[in-house]
């Protein structure tokens, strides 16, 4: 997600056919050549040799670190100093902190954070959501793209978290409930705490990770 523009995306030329194909134009190339692409949830490439190593594809677990999945600090721990309240949100990966193996084997281990108010948030919501930083699976349970926008709500005047393949969009203070478009149910979300200013995870997935296809 873009840092310097909240209201757009870095990756808003994303789009999908009818099928499903993956949006992430940033692995789209790579996974069109290894098997036509891997929107679809059940589908888990490996990327690269620092991907495959144990631990790489596991789902994120209780004290995992998150890193920056993106831009000039990619691989950097996230602290909650550098969120900015009210977004923009930051694309992440867990990381073991005993390894040090980031979980980038599995594109269903990638979350996106932003930091909200917390008296916006519901209770479900706020539960989870240390300093009020919230904490998503960026899986579109529709047909698997990345959520790649901050933006406007269509019907409202609230950013929400937004799936440019068909348009579904998630209200990150209401525990991602689909607020408009056609997912069919909201995003996964991941608990956090935070200590001393670091991020780190406090329980697995609350909810299904994935599209409806599968996964
Ligand atoms: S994949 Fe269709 S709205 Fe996200």
């Amino acid at each position: 997600m873009s840092e310097s523009n909240p209201s757009a995306s870095v990756e808003q030329t994303g789009e999908a056919d009818a099928s499903g194909s993956c949006a992430d134009p940033t692995r789209r190339a790579l996974l069109t050549a290894l098997a036509g692409c891997a929107c679809l949830a059940a589908i888990e490439p490996a990327f690269a040799d620092d991907e495959d190593q144990p631990g790489a594809s596991e789902r994120p677990q209780k004290a995992d670190l998150l890193v920056r999945a993106e831009g000039d600090k990619a691989g950097e721990v996230i602290k909650s100093d550098d969120l900015t309240l009210g977004g923009p949100p930051i694309r992440a990966w867990p990381k073991d902190p005993k390894s040090s193996v980031v979980r980038k084997g599995s594109r269903l281990n990638e979350v996106v954070l932003v930091k909200l108010d917390p008296n916006e948030l519901d209770d479900a919501t706020r539960a989870r959501a240390p300093d009020g930083i919230v904490c998503y699976s960026i899986i579109c349970s529709h047909a698997g793209c990345p959520i790649t926008a901050w933006v406007k709500e269509e019907q409202g005047d609230k950013n929400v978290l937004k799936c440019l393949c068909h348009n579904s969009e998630y209200d990150p203070r209401q525990n991602a409930q689909v607020v408009f478009g056609p997912a069919p149910r909201r995003l996964a979300a991941l608990p956090l705490t935070v200590a001393d200013g670091a991020i780190t995870v406090a329980a697995p997935f609350v909810g299904k990770v994935g599209a409806q296809q599968g996964g």
